[in-house]
This record gives C-alpha cells, sequence and structure tokens, in this order.
C-alpha cells in the first residue's frame, strides 16, 4: 500500500511518481468490489485527493525533470481513471451474470384477471338499459314468503311454492326463485315512477343439466308511469334485442302467463345461428325464448300501495343470454372456472 505523506509537504521526484502510478495502478487491479473502487477513486483523483496534489507541486519539481514527470502524472491520471471504470463496468457485468438471468429474453406474461362472461353479460345489459334511463337496483338472495311470492300475487298453492321447486330455510324464508321480489321492495320504498333494472343470482331446486342449474342469473327489469303501456314494452325489448343483438334480430310476443303481470308474455329473438330458419340451436323453431314480461298485475300495485299508474316488468336469464351470444353450448361451463373455457372471452 502507498504511503500517503509521500506528497503532503515534498516535492516528488520521478521516481516516486512511477513508484506512485504502480502503487495505484495495484490497488486498482486488487479492488474486490465497487465500493474499493470507489474508495481508490476518491484517494487518487477525488478534489482533495492525491493526484491534484501533485499537479499543484509541479511548479517545484526540478526543471529538467518537470516535461516528463507532467506526462507521467497525466498518464497515471488516465489510466488510473480507464482501469477504475472497467473493473466497475466487469464486475456490474459479474453480477448480472450470476443472477443467471438473460436479459435478452422477452419478458414473462403474466395473465391478469378479466370479467366472467355472465359479469360481461349483466354489464352490456345494464347499458343498454341505461341508455334508456333504466338504473341499477339491488336486491336480496334471502327472501321472505311475502316478498318472493305473495306480493307477487302467487297464490300459495302454486307449484312454485313446492318444497321440491324452492330452497326454503323455514316456513318463512327462502332463496329467492327469481328476481322479481326486487320489483316489491323497489316499489315498496319508492314513489313512482320508477325505472329500473336489478341484475342477480336466483336459486331453483332444478336438476342440473346442460341447460339447467340450481344457481343462476336472471335481469328484472320494472317501469312504472303514468300511461304505460304494453306497447311501450314491446318497443322496450326490441330496442334491447337490436343492441344485444345486432340489428338484424326479430322480435316476437306470444301470450303467457305469470301471477304477477296481466297481460303476460313470452318475448323470443329469432335465433342468432339460423337468422329464422330453424336449426339445432332454436330446435327448428327458428325462435330463441328470451323473456318473461307482462304489464304490471293491478293486485300487486295494490299491495305496494300504487294507484294511477300502469307499468310493465320482464326478466330475463343471464345465462341464456351468455349461451346465445357466445355459442356455448352447456350452461355448466360457466361455473367450472376452467381457465381454457374463460380465456376465450
Ligand atoms: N320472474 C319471471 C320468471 O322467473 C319472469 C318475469 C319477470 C315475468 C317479470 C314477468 C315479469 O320466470
Amino acid at each position: 500500500m502507498f504511503k500517503e505523506p509521500i506528497c503532503i509537504g515534498q516535492t516528488m521526484n520521478l521516481e516516486e511518481l512511477l513508484q506512485l502510478k504502480e502503487t495505484a495502478l495495484n490497488e486498482a487491479k486488487a479492488a474486490k468490489d465497487v465500493q474499493e473502487i470507489e474508495d481508490i477513486r476518491i484517494k487518487y483523483l477525488s478534489r482533495k485527493g492525491i493526484m491534484p496534489a501533485v499537479m499543484k507541486d509541479l511548479r517545484n519539481v526540478a526543471p529538467e525533470e518537470r516535461g516528463v514527470f507532467g506526462k507521467t502524472a497525466n498518464e497515471l491520471k488516465n489510466e488510473l481513471t480507464k482501469n477504475l471504470s472497467e473493473s466497475k463496468d466487469s464486475m456490474a457485468t459479474k453480477s448480472a451474470d450470476s443472477l443467471d438471468f438473460d436479459f435478452t429474453l422477452p419478458g414473462e406474461w403474466k395473465n391478469i384477471g378479466k370479467a366472467h362472461p355472465i359479469s360481461m353479460v349483466i354489464d352490456s345489459v345494464v347499458d343498454i338499459f341505461s341508455k334508456l334511463g333504466f338504473t341499477v337496483a339491488e336486491g336480496q338472495d334471502i327472501e321472505d314468503k311475502y316478498h318472493n311470492f305473495e306480493a307477487l300475487n302467487t297464490p300459495m298453492y302454486h307449484p312454485s311454492l313446492d318444497q321440491l321447486d324452492t330452497f326454503w330455510f323455514n316456513d318463512e324464508q327462502l332463496l329467492r326463485t327469481q328476481t322479481s321480489p326486487v320489483q316489491i321492495r323497489i316499489m315498496e320504498k319508492t314513489k313512482p315512477p320508477v325505472r329500473i333494472v336489478t341484475p342477480g343470482r336466483c336459486y331453483r331446486r332444478d336438476t342440473t343439466d346442460a341447460t339447467h342449474s340450481a344457481n343462476f342469473h336472471q335481469i328484472e327489469g320494472l317501469y312504472v308511469d303514468e300511461n304505460v303501456s304494453l306497447a311501450d314494452l314491446k318497443s322496450v325489448l326490441a330496442y334491447f334485442a337490436k343492441e344485444m343483438m345486432g340489428k338484424d334480430v326479430k322480435v316476437r310476443f306470444r301470450p303467457h302467463f305469470f301471477p304477477f303481470t296481466e297481460p303476460s308474455v313470452e318475448c323470443d329473438f329469432s335465433c342468432h345461428v339460423c337468422g329464422g330458419k330453424g336449426c339445432r340451436v332454436c330446435k327448428g323453431s327458428g325462435w330463441i325464448e328470451i323473456a318473461g314480461a307482462g304489464m304490471v298485475d293491478p293486485r300487486v300495485f295494490k299491495y305496494v300501495g300504487y294507484e294511477g299508474v300502469t307499468g310493465f316488468a320482464f326478466g330475463m336469464g343471464i345465462e341464456r343470454i351468455a349461451m346465445i351470444k357466445y355459442g356455448i353450448p352447456d350452461i355448466r361451463f360457466l361455473y367450472e372456472n376452467d381457465s381454457r373455457f374463460l380465456n376465450q372471452f
């Protein structure tokens, strides 16, 4: 190790400078890490380091040695700077090598989550109805007999109240079989006019197969105001059909029965696969049943205390729309969370 006092307070001769050069370069060679390299740089090259002091003292060097001395001092500075920076670079490369990491490889792709097809359908149905001024209302999965049946004008002897059709917790509480009880809950706490859609889970004691599941999703719509007519219902569902399935879709309404609407209809869309000619998907009929609907039965209005208004309601199965829109052959795919299936959306 070079002894520092050599250049402090006494003028160095050429021989001493050459010795200093050798020492400095040897020290640089021996440095083991980036910190040691930095220490050497500070010791020799920084403003308060050895080399500026040596240079400052140049005028005291014997005149015949001065030229060579200055040249040697410059060489020392340049070589030392170069060596230090080279060994710093090679240390950085070495530590990268020791990571066993190839910087030239493309990045590893991380799968990010995305919406489930059921959520995607709910979102687009809600979007379409919100353009018509409908807002979203939330209900509750655990309902009581009153809201799920009675206030919906469903008599106590109706088959849907059977133990075999509905999941009952006790004589009063059950898992809702439809989103229709949300109609009642909203009307109970809001004055007309009402214009809501309400998506959510429903439960029925169905045996699971390709088109049935004991847990499925519906979206319910309710529009109550003065002078709402069946024509309004038809035009709203026809608008929805075109927005959801494309402008070529046709819509038809068939008379039906629901306890809480009068008159009641079922709404079919022309089959998107065959365009209405008849195929395997629509079982040859050219039509696919999409929604139950109708004019709110006056008895329902009586339960919630509404007077002087009319309204329409509709309810449709989300899974059904998802299956039709995306060509999903089996409802069970929607619940298995197989990423090979989900990644296709
Ligand atoms: N709740 C009915 C069902 O589950 C659908 C429906 C909703 C019908 C609103 C008429 C009005 O089948």
